[in-house]
């Protein structure tokens, strides 16, 4: 199995997205269905951006102060995914705001995600070497084991109490 830092993120990326998929897809009136696929992509979205933020942009940051700009964005736009997995979490599936809620979220992450893959991975692959990659790929794997996979979980709510008071 490969450990480049940036195949291992895009394939987390290609089973976001999935859910993407499956949530647009469900009919009108598939409430549970929308629900366990919202369960799902919080599920992998919790996990993603944990191995992100302690892991792919401070080590980016670090080796390619060039970059820095792109991760201070990038670490906002994971901020405005946090709120909404926070407000989408407690939330009934059949609340009138949360097909809409789970809808922004998902044009959220969408946006996101894009800019990582046609802007940022290829500037972060000019920039390190295939060892480093490879490096920062290995510890991406481990901080995915002890990764949270619920945004209430202990090491998830330092995170999800930085999005809150940030
Ligand atoms: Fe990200
Ligand atoms: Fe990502």
């Amino acid at each position: 199995m490969s450990t480049d830092a940036i195949v291992l993120l895009k394939n987390d990326h290609k089973e976001i997205r999935k859910t993407f998929r499956d949530f647009k897809k469900a009919g009108e009136n598939a409430t549970a269905t929308k629900g366990k696929l919202v369960d799902k992509m919080i599920e992998l979205l919790t996990v993603h951006t944990y191995i992100e933020n302690e892991v792919m942009y401070p080590r980016v940051r670090a080796l390619l102060p060039d970059l820095e700009d792109d991760v201070l964005e990038s670490y906002e736009e994971h901020h405005v995914a946090d709120l909404l997995v926070m407000e989408l979490v407690p939330m009934s599936y059949d609340d009138e705001r949360f097909v809409a809620k789970a809808t922004v979220l998902i044009e959220n992450v969408d946006h996101h995600i894009e800019e990582e893959e046609q802007e940022w991975f290829p500037k972060v692959r000019q920039g390190l070497s295939r060892t480093q990659l490879r490096e920062i790929g290995t510890e991406l794997a481990e901080a995915k084991e002890r990764a949270p996979r619920r945004p209430e979980q202990p090491s998830a709510l330092k995170k999800t109490i930085d999005a809150v008071i940030a």
